[in-house]
Protein backbone atom coordinates (compact mmCIF):
# COMPACT_ATOMS: atom_id res chain seq x y z
CA UNK A 1 0.00 0.00 0.00
CA UNK A 2 1.44 3.31 -0.73
CA UNK A 3 -0.72 6.33 -0.41
CA UNK A 4 -0.48 10.18 -0.62
CA UNK A 5 -2.65 13.02 0.94
CA UNK A 6 -3.32 16.16 -0.29
CA UNK A 7 -3.56 17.99 3.09
CA UNK A 8 -1.49 19.90 5.78
CA UNK A 9 1.01 17.95 7.73
CA UNK A 10 -0.86 18.71 11.34
CA UNK A 11 -4.26 17.45 9.78
CA UNK A 12 -2.21 14.54 8.14
CA UNK A 13 -0.73 13.14 11.75
CA UNK A 14 -3.98 13.47 13.54
CA UNK A 15 -5.90 11.91 10.99
CA UNK A 16 -4.06 9.36 9.37
CA UNK A 17 -1.05 7.98 11.77
CA UNK A 18 -1.53 5.96 14.31
CA UNK A 19 1.19 5.72 17.62
CA UNK A 20 3.84 3.51 16.83
CA UNK A 21 3.63 2.34 13.62
CA UNK A 22 6.00 3.83 11.49
CA UNK A 23 9.67 1.95 10.53
CA UNK A 24 11.45 4.95 8.69
CA UNK A 25 10.21 9.01 8.47
CA UNK A 26 12.07 10.56 5.40
CA UNK A 27 11.56 14.59 5.56
CA UNK A 28 12.12 17.28 3.68
CA UNK A 29 9.92 20.23 5.01
CA UNK A 30 10.50 23.56 4.08
CA UNK A 31 13.63 25.18 5.31
CA UNK A 32 12.96 28.63 5.10
CA UNK A 33 15.18 30.06 2.44
CA UNK A 34 13.56 30.20 -0.68
CA UNK A 35 11.48 33.28 -2.24
CA UNK A 36 8.27 30.77 -2.61
CA UNK A 37 5.15 30.76 -0.79
CA UNK A 38 5.36 27.30 0.98
CA UNK A 39 8.87 28.01 2.36
CA UNK A 40 8.55 31.36 3.43
CA UNK A 41 8.38 32.53 7.36
CA UNK A 42 7.63 35.23 9.10
CA UNK A 43 10.67 34.98 11.40
CA UNK A 44 12.99 31.91 12.77
CA UNK A 45 10.65 31.35 15.68
CA UNK A 46 7.98 30.85 13.73
CA UNK A 47 9.99 28.39 11.12
CA UNK A 48 11.76 26.39 14.61
CA UNK A 49 7.85 26.12 16.13
CA UNK A 50 6.09 25.02 13.40
CA UNK A 51 9.32 22.49 12.82
CA UNK A 52 8.71 21.46 16.31
CA UNK A 53 5.09 21.13 16.12
CA UNK A 54 5.08 18.38 13.45
CA UNK A 55 8.44 16.46 15.20
CA UNK A 56 6.46 15.74 17.65
CA UNK A 57 3.41 14.01 16.44
CA UNK A 58 6.59 12.39 14.25
CA UNK A 59 8.45 10.95 17.88
CA UNK A 60 4.92 9.85 18.59
CA UNK A 61 4.13 7.86 15.12
CA UNK A 62 8.16 6.01 15.43
CA UNK A 63 7.79 2.58 16.44
CA UNK A 64 10.55 2.02 19.22
CA UNK A 65 13.97 1.23 16.83
CA UNK A 66 12.52 3.61 13.58
CA UNK A 67 14.42 6.50 12.22
CA UNK A 68 14.37 10.06 11.18
CA UNK A 69 16.12 11.38 8.07
CA UNK A 70 15.66 14.99 8.29
CA UNK A 71 16.73 17.56 5.30
CA UNK A 72 17.73 20.94 5.90
CA UNK A 73 20.72 23.75 5.29
CA UNK A 74 23.61 23.31 7.80
CA UNK A 75 22.47 26.17 9.83
CA UNK A 76 19.29 24.71 10.57
CA UNK A 77 20.29 21.71 11.43
CA UNK A 78 22.86 22.97 13.81
CA UNK A 79 19.79 24.72 15.53
CA UNK A 80 17.31 21.44 14.99
CA UNK A 81 20.06 19.26 16.95
CA UNK A 82 18.97 19.95 20.48
CA UNK A 83 15.09 20.87 19.86
CA UNK A 84 14.81 17.39 18.05
CA UNK A 85 16.69 15.65 21.30
CA UNK A 86 15.07 17.14 23.66
CA UNK A 87 12.07 15.53 22.24
CA UNK A 88 13.20 12.35 22.80
CA UNK A 89 14.90 11.23 19.45
CA UNK A 90 18.42 9.76 19.77
CA UNK A 91 21.01 11.92 17.35
CA UNK A 92 22.86 9.51 15.01
CA UNK A 93 24.82 10.84 12.41
CA UNK A 94 24.81 14.71 10.64
CA UNK A 95 25.03 13.29 6.88
CA UNK A 96 26.28 15.40 4.43
CA UNK A 97 24.81 15.61 1.04
CA UNK A 98 27.73 17.20 -1.47
CA UNK A 99 25.97 17.89 -4.14
CA UNK A 100 28.92 18.80 -6.37
CA UNK A 101 27.41 21.79 -8.58
CA UNK A 102 27.19 24.78 -6.44
CA UNK A 103 23.87 27.09 -5.99
CA UNK A 104 24.45 31.12 -5.74
CA UNK A 105 28.18 32.28 -6.30
CA UNK A 106 29.50 34.07 -3.53
CA UNK A 107 32.70 36.03 -3.79
CA UNK A 108 32.03 36.66 0.19
CA UNK A 109 32.26 33.08 1.41
CA UNK A 110 32.39 29.84 -0.31
CA UNK A 111 29.82 28.50 -2.67
CA UNK A 112 27.07 26.26 -1.24
CA UNK A 113 27.09 23.16 -2.47
CA UNK A 114 25.85 20.57 0.34
CA UNK A 115 22.98 20.59 2.28
CA UNK A 116 22.68 18.36 5.29
CA UNK A 117 20.27 15.14 6.52
CA UNK A 118 20.01 14.21 9.99
CA UNK A 119 19.56 10.98 11.15
CA UNK A 120 18.08 10.12 14.36
CA UNK A 121 16.20 7.17 16.11
CA UNK A 122 13.54 6.61 18.47
CA UNK A 123 15.25 4.51 20.82
CA UNK A 124 19.25 3.10 20.72
CA UNK A 125 18.33 -0.15 18.33
CA UNK A 126 17.55 0.83 15.41
CA UNK A 127 17.70 -1.41 11.86
CA UNK A 128 20.58 -0.67 9.68
CA UNK A 129 21.22 -2.70 6.34
CA UNK A 130 24.54 -2.13 5.78
CA UNK A 131 25.09 -4.75 3.56
CA UNK A 132 22.43 -3.09 1.10
CA UNK A 133 24.22 0.25 0.53
CA UNK A 134 27.69 -0.73 0.11
CA UNK A 135 29.23 1.80 -2.30
CA UNK A 136 32.56 1.31 -4.88
CA UNK A 137 35.91 1.29 -3.21
CA UNK A 138 38.15 3.61 -4.84
CA UNK A 139 41.91 2.27 -4.52
CA UNK A 140 41.66 -0.36 -7.25
CA UNK A 141 45.14 -1.42 -7.95
CA UNK A 142 45.84 -1.78 -3.94
CA UNK A 143 42.29 -3.77 -4.00
CA UNK A 144 42.97 -6.24 -6.99
CA UNK A 145 46.21 -6.91 -4.39
CA UNK A 146 43.73 -7.68 -1.60
CA UNK A 147 40.98 -9.18 -3.95
CA UNK A 148 44.24 -12.03 -4.58
CA UNK A 149 45.89 -12.63 -1.36
CA UNK A 150 44.27 -10.12 1.63
CA UNK A 151 45.91 -7.79 3.59
CA UNK A 152 47.08 -8.26 6.84
CA UNK A 153 45.37 -6.28 9.50
CA UNK A 154 45.50 -6.28 13.03
CA UNK A 155 47.19 -10.03 12.90
CA UNK A 156 44.03 -11.08 10.21
CA UNK A 157 43.88 -11.25 6.68
CA UNK A 158 41.29 -8.71 4.84
CA UNK A 159 39.53 -9.33 1.89
CA UNK A 160 37.33 -6.45 -0.11
CA UNK A 161 33.96 -7.42 0.10
CA UNK A 162 32.68 -7.71 -3.21
CA UNK A 163 29.30 -5.59 -2.83
CA UNK A 164 31.79 -2.91 -1.80
CA UNK A 165 32.78 -0.44 0.84
CA UNK A 166 30.35 0.54 4.02
CA UNK A 167 29.02 3.75 2.94
CA UNK A 168 30.26 6.87 4.73
CA UNK A 169 28.47 10.02 5.83
CA UNK A 170 29.19 12.08 2.75
CA UNK A 171 27.27 11.24 0.08
CA UNK A 172 27.72 12.79 -3.33
CA UNK A 173 24.91 12.39 -5.50
CA UNK A 174 24.20 15.75 -8.06
CA UNK A 175 20.73 17.49 -7.30
CA UNK A 176 18.16 17.01 -9.39
CA UNK A 177 18.61 20.57 -11.52
CA UNK A 178 21.97 19.37 -12.39
CA UNK A 179 20.66 15.64 -13.51
CA UNK A 180 17.86 17.11 -15.67
CA UNK A 181 20.15 19.70 -17.65
CA UNK A 182 19.56 19.75 -21.32
CA UNK A 183 22.92 20.93 -23.32
CA UNK A 184 24.50 21.64 -20.44
CA UNK A 185 21.65 24.53 -19.41
CA UNK A 186 19.57 24.56 -16.18
CA UNK A 187 15.81 24.04 -17.05
CA UNK A 188 13.07 24.78 -14.80
CA UNK A 189 11.52 22.12 -13.41
CA UNK A 190 7.85 21.29 -12.29
CA UNK A 191 9.04 21.47 -8.85
CA UNK A 192 12.27 23.60 -7.39
CA UNK A 193 13.58 21.56 -4.77
CA UNK A 194 12.77 17.37 -5.75
CA UNK A 195 15.16 15.60 -4.58
CA UNK A 196 17.33 12.52 -6.41
CA UNK A 197 15.84 9.23 -6.34
CA UNK A 198 19.35 7.27 -6.07
CA UNK A 199 20.17 9.37 -2.54
CA UNK A 200 15.88 8.21 -1.25
CA UNK A 201 16.57 4.61 -2.95
CA UNK A 202 20.25 4.74 -0.36
CA UNK A 203 17.63 6.06 3.15
CA UNK A 204 14.88 3.07 2.46
CA UNK A 205 17.36 0.51 1.90
CA UNK A 206 19.50 1.21 4.84
CA UNK A 207 16.56 1.80 7.24
CA UNK A 208 13.87 -0.06 5.93
CA UNK A 209 12.94 -4.00 5.00
CA UNK A 210 10.58 -5.32 2.41
CA UNK A 211 6.52 -4.43 3.83
CA UNK A 212 7.91 -1.67 6.45
CA UNK A 213 5.83 1.13 6.85
CA UNK A 214 7.24 4.15 5.71
CA UNK A 215 6.22 8.06 5.79
CA UNK A 216 7.05 10.39 3.37
CA UNK A 217 6.26 13.57 5.06
CA UNK A 218 6.42 17.06 3.04
CA UNK A 219 6.21 14.69 -0.35
CA UNK A 220 6.76 17.21 -3.40
CA UNK A 221 6.66 15.65 -6.35
CA UNK A 222 6.73 11.91 -4.36
CA UNK A 223 10.29 10.90 -4.70
CA UNK A 224 10.15 9.02 -1.23
CA UNK A 225 6.76 7.37 -2.62
CA UNK A 226 8.06 6.77 -5.93
CA UNK A 227 11.23 4.88 -4.19
CA UNK A 228 8.91 2.89 -1.59
CA UNK A 229 6.51 1.62 -4.31
CA UNK A 230 9.62 -0.05 -6.56
CA UNK A 231 11.51 -1.37 -3.50
CA UNK A 232 7.88 -2.90 -1.76
CA UNK A 233 7.82 -0.55 1.07
CA UNK A 234 5.03 0.50 2.08
CA UNK A 235 4.25 4.38 2.69
CA UNK A 236 1.69 7.02 3.87
CA UNK A 237 2.75 10.64 2.37
CA UNK A 238 1.66 14.64 2.67
CA UNK A 239 1.93 17.10 0.56
CA UNK A 240 0.07 20.46 1.09
CA UNK A 241 0.72 21.74 -3.13
CA UNK A 242 -2.67 20.89 -4.72
CA UNK A 243 -0.59 20.83 -8.01
CA UNK A 244 2.65 19.05 -6.67
CA UNK A 245 0.31 16.56 -4.97
CA UNK A 246 -1.28 15.63 -8.78
CA UNK A 247 1.81 15.48 -10.20
CA UNK A 248 3.09 13.22 -7.70
CA UNK A 249 0.12 10.72 -7.75
CA UNK A 250 0.57 10.81 -11.62
CA UNK A 251 4.18 10.00 -11.81
CA UNK A 252 3.48 7.07 -9.37
CA UNK A 253 0.40 6.03 -10.02
CA UNK A 254 -1.12 6.23 -6.78
CA UNK A 255 -3.62 7.93 -4.44
C1 LIG B 1 11.51 20.59 -0.03
S1 LIG B 1 10.00 20.28 -0.75
C2 LIG B 1 9.91 18.52 -0.88
C3 LIG B 1 10.40 17.96 -2.20
C4 LIG B 1 10.32 16.44 -2.31
N1 LIG B 1 11.26 15.79 -1.43
C5 LIG B 1 10.57 15.92 -3.71
O1 LIG B 1 11.46 15.08 -3.94
O2 LIG B 1 9.87 16.38 -4.62
C6 LIG B 1 8.89 20.67 0.56
C7 LIG B 1 7.42 20.49 0.25
O3 LIG B 1 6.67 20.71 1.45
C8 LIG B 1 5.37 21.18 1.07
N2 LIG B 1 4.78 21.79 2.29
C9 LIG B 1 5.06 23.01 2.82
N3 LIG B 1 4.37 23.20 3.95
C10 LIG B 1 3.63 22.08 4.15
C11 LIG B 1 2.73 21.66 5.18
N4 LIG B 1 2.41 22.46 6.22
N5 LIG B 1 2.18 20.42 5.10
C12 LIG B 1 2.47 19.60 4.05
N6 LIG B 1 3.31 19.95 3.04
C13 LIG B 1 3.89 21.17 3.09
C14 LIG B 1 5.69 22.13 -0.07
O4 LIG B 1 4.57 22.36 -0.88
C15 LIG B 1 6.86 21.45 -0.79
O5 LIG B 1 6.43 20.73 -1.91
Amino acid sequence: MNKLFNEDIELFFKKRVKSETIDLIIADPPYNVLEIEWDMFKSELEYFTFMKKWLIYAFDSLKEGGTLYLFNTAYNSGKLISIIEKIGYHFIDWITWYKKDGFTGSKKKYVNNQETILFFSKGKNWKFNYNEIRTPYVATERLKHAAEKGILKNGKRWFPNEKGKLCTNVWEFSSERHNTKVKGKVIKGFHPTPKPSKLIERIVLASSDKNDLVLDLFSGTGTTTFICKNLNRNSLGCELNKEYYEYAIKRIGVK
